[in-house]
């Protein structure tokens, strides 16, 4: 299912591109040449130009305000800062809804969301596509050779408010896109959605709408290609606008800016159609889960743009307002987690925003220039003295990229299909399966890099497959699998994957019929667990390395037990409890020249840890410092053809030491820690080193 339609411009950094939403719409323009004078000494390279400008663009149809934005293009071009120019469409001027009702939004329940807020618009509204295309025209147009446009930033977070529309405009536009699907066929559509169940068998094509609220359980197969639909109509929005921009600046890349792990857009789709992958990103600094969550984003941006770099286009410089409760990041942490993001294969670290605002919903949230003004200001102080860092140490990172040796199989549709109703248990989530395997490999600086089903695999020595349920035939992923293990690869696959296609109906003849093979064995039956209910697990023979210093007994699983028939595999652990005593829990199964291992429950996580320790073990695949790195200190090493870059940040609020013995060769790029002592390297409190190998 690669949907990649165009190829994309092959981005050329010559900087580490620094800078902000910029909104001097909201300020008087006297204070303009001081924003100027700031973003100098800031270092600040790029903006992110007129996203919330529609209203002061085009405050009344087809009447353009031009004089204010040529002043500050000219402005922010005199002064060298580049522009990544909005297409201004995220956020429709309320006088769209008056001319046209029918361009807001609908929820589930049928209720209608005004204008007010934002993103107040119906993807499929034709009035809403007409009025977005025709503003993105008259922009690309007036600033195609404007000297300060760097790249397009189209719409804004699309589906961040608003991700699925219940209109009787998406309705239609739902209906022509499944006839799309299937082919103009009502009967395909009735055998793909199982309509001979509950007498919903549909004659006509207007008798379908979107999965509306109903007496119980929507049909499940309506409820996924509604969301394939969804995320697909956002994207029709966003391809829409590239076209234009693309006819017309031909050479100025693109992009719109993502959400991280962000269930309804289907990610993977969207990256495919874009020159720049960018991210938005706002860690919460209270919990301590931040670091690895904010890793895995990276990691996500990272391989959806295939290893090329991506921007980091927003993140708050010192505290968001959405929150409850919105913490203050601690002085240094906004530093170390920018220096994350770039040791992570970033090549742009922006903030929202430039100046805190005065006024509206934002007007908490923090700002490269906060409140108080630039004087005695931390913030301040800690984001201009990380610009002017930045050019210093930018001209060796630039053009380098991470190459995980661990490749992570995930799907946007299989993990919409693994949380919709009605399954054996609602408790498996795919971002806690995701985060059971993603922990123990961030802990122990193993890079990973996240792959679509239908990706070659030849680059990787290990794949692991959490909950991959929904299985497409067209990735033909069983196969593949099968011979990147033969070849001598290692695969992990956990409990529920490989259990439905694409339709959502179960591949029958043994769950997961289509890795039985591969796996060695047969799944007869599932037995999920309520939240505290536990078995335990013995570890055998074959699973003897997999041993806690003492105890073969020493773990315990929760939350699903299959009950697995061996066909080949051997049994490395089995359940002590319950009735499924004695059966296997998990299993390996040399196939060809590599191994495959099965876990048919959760361990907890020392196991999980300890497995997967293994199993890179086994396969070479190595984290790039030996000695022991204190707990909460991470690695991550971006490499070109000059050579590699290690990337060492303490997330500890205290100082810590690390050991260096085992490089060979090193050089400090930067270091927190003044002298560097023999093969040792002092860390402050969210202090951070990078060594040149
Ligand atoms: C993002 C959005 C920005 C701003 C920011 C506040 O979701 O793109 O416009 O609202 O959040 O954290």
């Amino acid at each position: 299912m690669n949907d990649q339609k165009f190829k994309p411009i092959p981005v050329k950094y010559d900087r580490v591109y620094y800078g902000a939403d910029y909104n001097p719409d909201q300020w008087p323009e006297e204070i303009w040449p001081e924003d100027m004078r700031l973003m100098q000494a800031a270092g600040v390279n790029l903006v992110s130009l007129g996203i919330f400008s529609w209203a002061k663009i085009e405050p009344r149809p087809e009447h353009y305000e031009w004089a204010w934005l040529d002043r500050i293009m000219n402005l922010l071009a005199e002064n060298g800062i580049g522009v990544n120019l909005a297409t201004a469409t995220a956020s429709p001027p309320p006088w769209m809804a008056k001319l046209d009702i029918d361009t807001l939004p609908v929820n589930q329940a049928g209720a209608r969301l005004w204008p007010g807020a934002r993103q107040q618009f119906c993807p499929s509204s034709p009035t809403f596509r007409l009025l977005a295309q025709r503003l993105v025209r008259q922009i690309a147009t007036r600033y195609r050779h404007h000297p300060a446009l760097k790249m397009w930033h189209v719409g804004n977070e699309y589906g961040c408010h608003i991700s699925e529309c219940y209109s009787d405009t998406s309705a239609r536009a739902f209906r022509e896109w499944l006839k799309k699907r299937y082919d103009c066929s009502l009967d395909a559509m009735n055998q793909a959605w199982g309509t001979s169940f509950w007498s919903q068998a549909y004659s006509d094509w207007d008798e379908i709408n979107p999965p509306r609220l109903a007496p119980t359980f929507c049909n499940p197969t309506q409820q996924l290609d509604w969301k394939r639909f969804s995320s697909d109509a956002l994207l029709e929005c966003f391809e829409m606008e590239a076209r234009i921009l693309r006819e017309i600046t031909p050479d100025v890349p693109i992009t719109t800016n993502f959400m991280g792990l962000f269930k309804p857009l289907d990610y993977w789709k969207w990256a495919a159609q874009e020159d720049i992958i960018s991210n938005d990103a706002y860690p919460d600094p209270s919990d301590p889960a931040s670091p690895m969550d904010a890793a895995m984003a990276c990691d996500m941006m990272r391989s959806l743009g295939n290893c090329k770099p991506w921007i980091l286009m927003e993140q708050t410089p010192s505290q968001v307002n959405w929150r409850n409760v919105n913490a203050l990041k601690r002085p240094g942490q906004m530093r170390l987690w920018n220096y994350q993001a770039l040791g992570r294969g970033a090549n742009g670290l922006m903030y929202f925003q430039w100046r805190a605002s005065k006024a509206g919903a934002e007007k908490y949230h923090g700002g490269m220039v906060p409140h108080i003004g630039t004087e005695n200001s931390r913030v301040w102080n800690e984001v201009a003295g990380l610009g002017q860092e930045l050019k210093r140490i930018e001209p060796a990172l630039l053009n380098s990229t991470v190459r995980p040796k661990i490749g992570i199989l995930f799907d946007w549709e299989s993990w919409w299909a693994l949380e919709l109703d009605s399954k054996p248990s609602s408790e498996v989530t795919m971002l806690s399966q995701l985060k059971a395997y993603y922990a123990p490999l961030y802990q122990n600086n193993l890079a990973i890099e996240f792959v679509p089903p239908w990706a070659d695999l030849s680059q990787f020595k290990v794949v692991l497959v959490p909950n991959l349920y929904l299985i497409r035939d067209e990735d033909d992923l069983s196969p593949r699998l099968e011979k990147f293990v033969s070849e001598g690869g290692r695969l992990v696959m956990s409990f529920f994957s490989g259990i439905t296609d694409q339709n959502e109906h179960i591949r029958l003849g043994g769950y997961p019929a289509p890795f039985r093979k591969l796996l060695g064995l047969r799944v007869a039956e599932f037995q999920p667990y309520v939240d505290g209910q536990h078995n335990n697990l013995r570890l055998l023979e074959a699973g003897q390395d997999l041993a806690a210093e003492k105890a073969e007994t020493a773990y315990s699983c929760n939350l699903w037990n299959d009950l697995i028939d061996l066909e080949g595999a051997e049994v490395l652990a089995s359940y002590t409890q319950d009735f499924m005593e004695g059966q296997a829990a998990l299993t390996r199964h040399q196939f060809g020249q590599g191994f495959s291992y099965y876990l048919g429950t959760q361990p907890e996580a020392g196991l999980m840890e300890r497995l997967l320790l293994q199993v890179c073990h086994e396969a070479g695949v190595s984290a790039p410092l030996q000695a022991n790195v204190p707990a909460g200190v991470e690695l991550v090493r971006r490499e070109n053809e000059q050579g590699s870059f290690l990337f060492i940040l303490n997330h500890n609020p205290a100082m810590v030491q690390v050991d260096l013995s085992g490089l060979n060769e090193y050089q400090l790029l930067l270091g927190d820690a003044g002298e560097l002592p023999q093969d040792s390297l002092k860390l402050d409190g969210f202090g951070l080193a990078i060594l040149s190998l």
